[in-house]
């Protein structure tokens, strides 16, 4: 999978994907990630990137055309599946979501900042867009890392043991069962006998009724779904 992130601070999004998994995936060439500077497609001595928005009002708005610069120089030279568009004003971002993302094979996401994009660009372009929370970031940045991360653990051979992401949370709109590990017993806090019993259909039983238990207590809307 070919990742094409266009971002007005590229330094901010280096860092997830030079540690831990994401670097792995990169490693391997499951995944490949191209940062573009979009300030290096803006006009005129300045690069203008943005401008006041019409109508008035406070904060500056990205221009439609460095953004077209960008994208259809990308466009040129492949096709993409899906061009993202990261935004508090979307649908929020769910593992079928990532699920589906994981399946393509070229990507550009085009990550928002200041007062966000000219709706024209969103007309035009954009074929998905996806908040990941309701919560207003500074900018799209950490967002792009973080639908990149969701989408990259899922491509096959990313992760070591195949199965640990069919068993994450979500993965069947169930929060994970608790989980424990050594000691067995911390200053009189045990682990629940029956992880200790080696009887795994009754260990699958046990945990799949936790994580029905968990997700009714958090998460009751999941299991309307
Ligand atoms: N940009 C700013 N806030 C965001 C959010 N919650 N999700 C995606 N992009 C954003």
């Amino acid at each position: 999978m070919r990742i094409d992130i266009i971002t007005v601070e590229p330094d901010l999004l280096r860092s997830p994907f030079e540690n831990s998994m994401m670097k792995r995936a990169i490693e391997k060439g499951l995944a490949e990630v191209h940062f573009h500077n979009l300030r290096e497609y803006g006009h005129g001595n300045y690069r203008q990137i943005d401008d006041y928005q019409f109508g008035g009002g406070a904060g500056m708005v990205l221009m439609i055309e460095p953004i077209a610069r960008c994208i259809e120089k990308l466009q040129a030279e492949r096709t993409y599946d899906e061009i993202i568009y990261t935004t508090p004003d979307a649908q929020t971002l769910n593992q079928a979501t990532t699920n589906h993302l994981s399946l393509k094979e070229n990507i550009i996401i085009l990550t928002g900042h200041y007062k966000g994009v000219d709706q024209r660009v969103r007309d035009k372009y954009i074929t998905k867009e996806i908040s990941i929370g309701d919560y207003v970031l500074t900018g799209g940045e950490l967002a792009a890392a973080v639908i990149c991360d969701a989408v990259i653990r899922l491509i096959p051979g990313v992760l070591g043991d195949e199965t640990s992401a069919l068993t994450d949370s979500f993965q069947d709109n169930l929060l994970s069962p608790p989980v424990y590990t050594r000691p067995s017993d911390y200053e009189g806090m045990k682990v629940p006998e029956i992880l200790l019993s080696g009887n795994f259909p009754k260990i699958e039983e046990w945990r799949t009724e936790k994580a029905y238990e968990r997700t009714k207590q958090i998460r009751p809307d999941l299991l309307d779904e």
